[in-house]
């Protein structure tokens, strides 16, 4: 049986990588899928790649800001009539050397990694009901991992791990769950179809984006409706 039959998931923040391979197997889970991020040529072109899947349509826009959250949550809304589930992949990546970080490149982790998870949030919270999931990613660094010439993003990643565990607490009165994946590292764009269990093995530092979207799909599906405010690590088991 098919955990996301019948399902509309809005999945933000749609690259070459995870939100790619989220919206892939969300598709083969039954769900229908709107992606969404900035790059319309990108959007287009994962909708064609995905489309003999399932349903699957994409909305363009910035949720980097309140206002363009909005937007793009009521473009999405719009598609299939209502939303069920939220993916937040949105988010970004610097070195950042704590003598060489500038105004812009903090105000860029913050913008990618915080404020847009956070304001596709609040802005779709009014179409979610009781029974709703929420995904958000964090980052190993962002939780065990203490890395070197990323304080910016280890920052801003460490605030999406506390953030789930009190928007959990928050929602729970309405019947919905938040949790967040923290990936170690992800290679290879994800193509459909491919073994992508074949290109990783348990301890290397790291895997297709198929390994982490897997755990995506499962949080929001039914099966795992006991998880709420977990942040939880998809490292293959390597720790340093
Ligand atoms: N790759 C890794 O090794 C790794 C490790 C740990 C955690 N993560 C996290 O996992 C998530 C996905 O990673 P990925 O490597 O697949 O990233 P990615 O390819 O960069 O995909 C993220 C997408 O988010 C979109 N986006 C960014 N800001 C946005 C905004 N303000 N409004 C709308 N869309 C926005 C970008 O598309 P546009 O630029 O076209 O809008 C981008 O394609 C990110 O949150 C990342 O921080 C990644």
């Amino acid at each position: 049986m098919l955990r996301l039959a019948g399902k509309k998931v809005f999945v933000v923040g749609v690259g070459p990588g995870l939100g790619s391979a989220t919206a892939y197997l969300l598709l083969k889970e039954g769900a229908s899928v709107v992606i969404a991020s900035r790059n319309e040529d990108r959007l287009k072109s994962v909708k064609a790649q995905l489309a003999i899947f399932g349903q699957i349509d994409y909305v363009v826009g910035d949720v980097s800001s309140m206002e363009g959250a909005k937007r793009l949550v009521h473009d999405a809304v719009d598609k299939y009539g209502s939303v069920d589930h939220l993916a937040l992949i949105a988010g970004d990546y610097i070195d950042s050397p704590i003598e060489e970080l500038t105004e812009e490149q903090l105000d860029r982790m913050i913008d990618a990694n915080l404020k847009s998870p956070l304001y596709a949030l609040s802005a779709a919270l009014q179409d979610l009901k009781a029974g709703s999931s929420i995904v958000m990613i964090s980052s190993v660094f962002g939780t065990y991992a203490t890395g070197v010439r990323n304080v910016a993003y280890s920052a801003t990643k460490a605030g999406v791990a506390k953030s789930v565990e009190v928007l959990a607490m928050e929602l729970s009165q309405k019947g919905i769950r938040v949790n967040a994946v923290a990936p170690r590292a992800m290679n290879h764009d994800f193509v459909p179809g491919r073994d992508w269990k074949s290109l990783r093995k348990l301890g290397e530092k790291a895997c297709p984006p198929e390994d982490v979207a897997s755990v995506v799909v499962w949080l929001l599906s039914g099966e795992s409706e006991w998880i709420d405010g977990a942040v939880i690590p998809v490292d293959g088991g390597e720790k340093r």
